[in-house]
């Protein structure tokens, strides 16, 4: 028999300094217990600690569901809710526990499955942790019935932001364990169309196989629905014949991210108007680099900020600069080259800038990375950059 630890006798400071203390999941055990310990548990970190401190809090949609959880003070660390039914024999809840004394709780090796309540109908048998080495995560299981498991789950996402003091932030949806009319409930349950109800911000499609035709449909589906404010990562890969829609992303997100934009072309990339755009597997080519230098210094300015591009090939970026003829009839735009040698870890890879400054006071920053990683990055006024850009001041 463990020793009971009198948590709730502590005087107020210590208790406090506890709560700094314990682990994620000893803090939302303990702010089960009470109105007064969830209030006590909410309050043990400010707010602004609670959402520069919260790394990831996302609801994963795959064959199960889980909340994951990551902090910057536990920065390789996971915390994982996964959510399983009762077996559907008897899909009554069983012995409806209330929870009792904490540290029955923390009890290690326990004999019979008991199941513990968490909020309505979810449960818990035990809330000693299972460790995964191997991918740093640390995962408790949540019981729930079959029929309400989206309610009970979100019942309980509610419990977790109200003590973290941060809302759900990302849905990862792995789309292709769901039939269409699933996949869009979803979507519509986390970005809905009433501007009221909040939205989650950031949404991740997920593909475990390239798409069929009928995954391209899903997709197609998913993305006029979604409203992801913050950030949208698409990781799936359309077939060829996937084409590019201007609803997809007229709800501007600050990030959009491709794992495969081969259905993107270079003038819809042009107009996109997201504040930063990642597109790998591209098939932009080193024609699609010398249009780029031209537009700009010809005076054109992208709606986004910033834009990483895996090309379809090796590019020269030094070539593509001097085939737009930069220097003769772009006289207006003043050039300057950088070159540098990046190392992470073991690899050395050759870095090439170019600063283009124009007459408007704008300036473009070319950089390729290696043979194929290009990046350019828009500055709306050189004179707020100068100690960034000193060469065009001197
Ligand atoms: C939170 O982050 C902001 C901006 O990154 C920083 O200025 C502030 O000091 C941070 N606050 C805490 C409590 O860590
Ligand atoms: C999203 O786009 C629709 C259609 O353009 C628009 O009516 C709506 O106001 C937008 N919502 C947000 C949050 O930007
Ligand atoms: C580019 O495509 C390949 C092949 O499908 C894939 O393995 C790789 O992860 C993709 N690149 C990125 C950055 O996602
Ligand atoms: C680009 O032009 C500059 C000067 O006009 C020249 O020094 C340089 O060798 C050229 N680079 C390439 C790759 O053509």
């Amino acid at each position: 028999m463990p020793s009971e630890f009198p948590l709730f006798l502590l005087p107020m400071l210590v208790f406090n300094r506890v709560l700094k203390l314990i682990t994620p999941f000893e803090l939302v055990a303990i702010s089960l217990c009470s109105k007064k310990s969830k209030m006590f548990c909410k309050a043990a970190r400010s707010q602004l600690q609670c959402k520069n401190g919260t790394k990831e809090f996302t609801l994963k949609f795959f064959s199960k569901k889980e909340i994951r959880l990551k902090f910057e003070y536990y920065p390789s660390m996971e915390w994982v809710f996964k959510l399983e039914c009762f077996p559907n024999i008897n899909n009554s809840p069983p012995q409806r526990r209330v929870l009792q004394k904490f540290i029955s709780i923390f009890r290690r090796n326990h004999q019979t499955p008991s199941y513990t309540r968490v909020t309505n109908d979810l449960f818990i048998n035990t809330w000693v942790p299972t460790e995964d080495d191997t991918t740093s995560e640390n995962s408790l299981q949540l019981f729930t019935t079959e029929e309400c498991q989206t309610l009970n789950m979100n019942l309980f996402i509610l419990h977790l932001s109200d003590i973290l003091n941060v809302p759900l932030d990302t849905i990862e949806l792995h789309f292709q364990n769901y039939i269409q009319e699933t996949n869009e409930r979803i979507i519509d349950l986390y970005f809905p169309d009433d501007e009221e109800k909040p939205a989650v911000k950031s949404l991740t499609l997920i593909g475990k196989h390239w798409n069929t035709p009928e995954d391209d449909e899903v997709v197609d589906s998913l993305l006029r629905r979604q409203k992801a404010r913050n950030k949208l990562k698409l990781l799936t890969r359309p077939t060829d014949e996937f084409k590019f829609n201007s609803e997809y992303f007229q709800n501007k997100s600050n990030q959009l991210e491709m794992s495969h934009a081969h259905w993107v072309s270079f003038s819809e990339f042009l107009e996109m108007n997201t504040v930063e755009i990642s597109l790998f597997n591209s098939t932009f080519t080193s024609d699609h680099l010398k249009l780029l230098f031209a537009k700009w210094n010809s005076g054109w300015t992208p709606k986004w900020k910033a834009a990483l591009i895996e090309f379809f090939e090796a590019v020269d970026i030094d070539q593509c600069a001097n085939e737009s003829n930069l220097i003769d009839s772009f006289s207006n735009v003043r050039v300057h080259r950088q070159e540098k040698i990046k190392r992470n870890q073991n690899e050395e890879t050759k870095l090439i800038r170019y600063c283009l400054c124009r007459s408007d006071g704008k300036l473009g920053v070319v950089s390729l990375e290696g043979d194929t990683q290009g990046y350019f990055h828009v500055f709306p006024d050189v004179t707020l950059n100068m100690l960034r850009f000193p060469h065009f001041y001197q």
